[in-house]
Formats: C-alpha cells, sequence, structure tokens
C-alpha cells in the first residue's frame, strides 16, 4: 500500500492540504498527517519534530503545503528552518518548477540543499553579519545532470542561469555545465544567462524559455517570477528529487497570511504538486495527467479570486474532483 506523509503546516497551507487529502481518498492513497513549520514551533518548540521527520523518511513520498507564520519572521527559531532541515535530511537536491499558460511552457530546474542556503554564515567580532554561497563540484554537476537528462527526454534546449561576471561560484557552476554538456550531453543544446537579464527575458518572453537550471537563491526568485507570468502563485507547483529515498511535493507559495483563515486561497498549486507526486513518487502517470487536465478544466469554469472569479478553496477543490470521477 502506497503511504503519503502530509505536511499541512501553516497558514493556507492546511487549507490546501485538505483538498489534496480528499484527492488522495479518492485515488485510494493511504495518507497520515504531521506537525510541521510554525505550529509545530509552538506546541513543540521545534519546526521539524522527530517523529515527523521519521514518519517522512519511512513514506512513499512526501506532500507539504506550507509553513510561516507572521509572528515568528525574522525570530531565531523559524518554520522555514524545519523546510529547509527536511530537503537536506531527505537529499532532494533537484527542485523542478514548471510553469505553463497559453504558449509557455518552461521548468525551472532549481539546486534545492545548497549554496547561500547552507554556507557558512554568523556574525563577527566588528559586528558584520554573513551569509556565504558554496557550492562543489559534485554537488553542482548532479543538479545538471538532471536538468540535461529532462531536457534530452522532452528535446528540448537548456538554459542555465548564473552571475559569471561577478560570482566566483557562478565559474563553478558555468565550467561544470559546459563540460557535462560537452562530456555527454552534445545532442541537448546549451546556453547561458546572466540571472539580472534572465529574469527579463522571464517577464518580456516567457514562451522563448524551455528548461532553466539554476543555483537555489536564484531558483527560488526566479521561480516566483515565473510563476507570475503563467497566472500567479495560486498554481505553481513543485517536486523536489532526490537519487532514492521519498521525494517531497508542495506548491511554490507560501502561507499566505493575509488571506488564510477565509477559505479563498487558490488550491490548484497544490493539487498540481499531488500530479507531480503521481507521476515522479508514485510512478502513477496516467493519473498525473488526468488530474492536471481536471485541474486546468476546473480552473477555466470555476475560477478562484486570485484569477477573478469567485470559487473558494473547496469549490475548486469539488470541481477537480467531480471531473476525475
Ligand atoms: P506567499 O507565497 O505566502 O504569498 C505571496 C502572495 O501570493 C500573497 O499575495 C498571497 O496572498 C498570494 N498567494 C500565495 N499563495 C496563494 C494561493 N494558493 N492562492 C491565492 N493567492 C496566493 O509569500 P510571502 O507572503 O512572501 O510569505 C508568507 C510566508 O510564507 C512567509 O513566512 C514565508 O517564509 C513563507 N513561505 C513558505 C513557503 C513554503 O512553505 N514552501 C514558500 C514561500 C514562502
Ligand atoms: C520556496 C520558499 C522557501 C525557499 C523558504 C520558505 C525557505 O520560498 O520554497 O520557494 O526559499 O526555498
Ligand atoms: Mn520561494
Amino acid at each position: 500500500m502506497t503511504r503519503v506523509a502530509v505536511l499541512p503546516g501553516d497558514g493556507i497551507g492546511p487549507e490546501v492540504a485538505a483538498e489534496a487529502v480528499r484527492l488522495l481518498d479518492a485515488l485510494g492513497i493511504e495518507h497520515a498527517e504531521h506537525a510541521f513549520g510554525g505550529n509545530a514551533i509552538l506546541a513543540q518548540g521545534t519546526p521539524l519534530p522527530d517523529e515527523t521527520l521519521a514518519a517522512c523518511r519511512e513514506a512513499d513520498a512526501v506532500l507539504l503545503g506550507a509553513v510561516g507564520l507572521p509572528e515568528l519572521e525574522g525570530q531565531a527559531v523559524r518554520p522555514e528552518q524545519g523546510l529547509l532541515s527536511l530537503r537536506e535530511e531527505l537529499g532532494v537536491y533537484a527542485n523542478l518548477r514548471p510553469a505553463r499558460a497559453g504558449g509557455i511552457d518552461l521548468v525551472i530546474v532549481r539546486e534545492l540543499v545548497g549554496g547561500l542556503y547552507f554556507g557558512a554564515r554568523g556574525t563577527r567580532d566588528d559586528g558584520t553579519w554573513f551569509d556565504t554561497c558554496e557550492y562543489t563540484r559534485p554537488e553542482v554537476e548532479r543538479i545538471a545532470r538532471r536538468a540535461f537528462a529532462i531536457a534530452r527526454e522532452r528535446g528540448g534546449r537548456l538554459t542555465s542561469v548564473d552571475k559569471v561576471n561577478v560570482l566566483h561560484t557562478s565559474r563553478l557552476w558555468r565550467d561544470v555545465v559546459t563540460d557535462l554538456g560537452r562530456a555527454e550531453y552534445d545532442d541537448v543544446p546549451l546556453d547561458h544567462a546572466l540571472v539580472d537579464s534572465f529574469a527579463m527575458t522571464i517577464v518580456t518572453d516567457p514562451e522563448s524559455i524551455d528548461i532553466v537550471v539554476t543555483e537555489n537563491t536564484f531558483g527560488d526568485i526566479l521561480s516566483d517570477v515565473a510563476a507570475a507570468v503563467t497566472g500567479g502563485l495560486g498554481l505553481a507547483a513543485s517536486a523536489s528529487l532526490g537519487d532514492d529515498g521519498p521525494a517531497l511535493f508542495e506548491p511554490v507559495h507560501g502561507s499566505a497570511p493575509q488571506i488564510a483563515g477565509r477559505g479563498v486561497a487558490n488550491p490548484a498549486a497544490m493539487l498540481r504538486s499531488v500530479a507531480l507526486m503521481l507521476r515522479h513518487g508514485l510512478e502513477r502517470p496516467g493519473e498525473a495527467d488526468a488530474l492536471e487536465r481536471a485541474v486546468d478544466d476546473a480552473l477555466t469554469e470555476t475560477p478562484t479570486a486570485d484569477l477573478g472569479g469567485t470559487a473558494t478553496t473547496r469549490e475548486l477543490g469539488d470541481a477537480v474532483l467531480s471531473r476525475l470521477h
């Protein structure tokens, strides 16, 4: 029996996760919920309790809503630390963030467990606070290999995004990607772009973009931009994959405290994350395709408030479920 660990989290996380859970029930997939994020800090003092991490390790896949509580922002112990630990513990270094709408069909392949997020940090005696961007050759090579493989599989092109004109780590990044392309993927067209102008390209010419590979921080920012040009954060799903063990599936958006508790959050990003889980985590591609079609149709016919419509979270969930039956 397939088992999914569900981490609803904070804010709109539990609201959109509830729709995902109804879907899992409809698909006959076993699941259990675990404390995670800000609520876990308030109840147990830690965002990633040991029993939650153990349950995730034992599951076939992990499905996460979102974390983040305004009252914990900038505190020493934060919900987001739990998410970073979970990604690191599961070794899910490859974060796929597809963005699709009209003529746009791109995937950002974001390095997820390195760079500025995980480098040395601290405060010096002179009062300087610092974070460090660090990468090793194997770390860059494994994410580049994953991105090349995705590009090859769909007969596409790869764009590697860096800041080689300024950053030391970007010189490593560009070297490794170039070498790997020449050695193993010379059938995959490769180009390089600088992150600042590439951000503009996502806004002005997103149809020209296919597969993108980039480091952790750039991928975080660029994926929100890509979400914005394809309908917003309510629609953007992600899959975080390692080499073995359970993968993690979560919307790109956060806990959206401004709209939490009103039942109006768009659950599409969450439901599309379930589709990614069916495809990349549970080897159920037929159901993944059907679910993605059901979400697309439901969004067209019963749009939520972020898309200019009036459907509530539950109503969009209902519309998706009825199309699947
Ligand atoms: P956010 O993604 O929560 O919200 C940004 C904007 O998008 C807001 O206007 C919000 O209302 C809207 N939005 C997001 N999801 C939506 C949905 N499903 N339906 C309709 N509208 C939606 O980003 P933020 O406001 O910068 O961050 C809020 C909190 O979330 C912070 O604590 C942050 O750390 C956390 N966060 C968590 C995750 C995660 O758990 N993966 C991701 C991003 C941010
Ligand atoms: C995301 C989020 C996270 C990130 C935060 C909440 C740690 O913004 O998944 O995009 O920066 O990776
Ligand atoms: Mn983000």
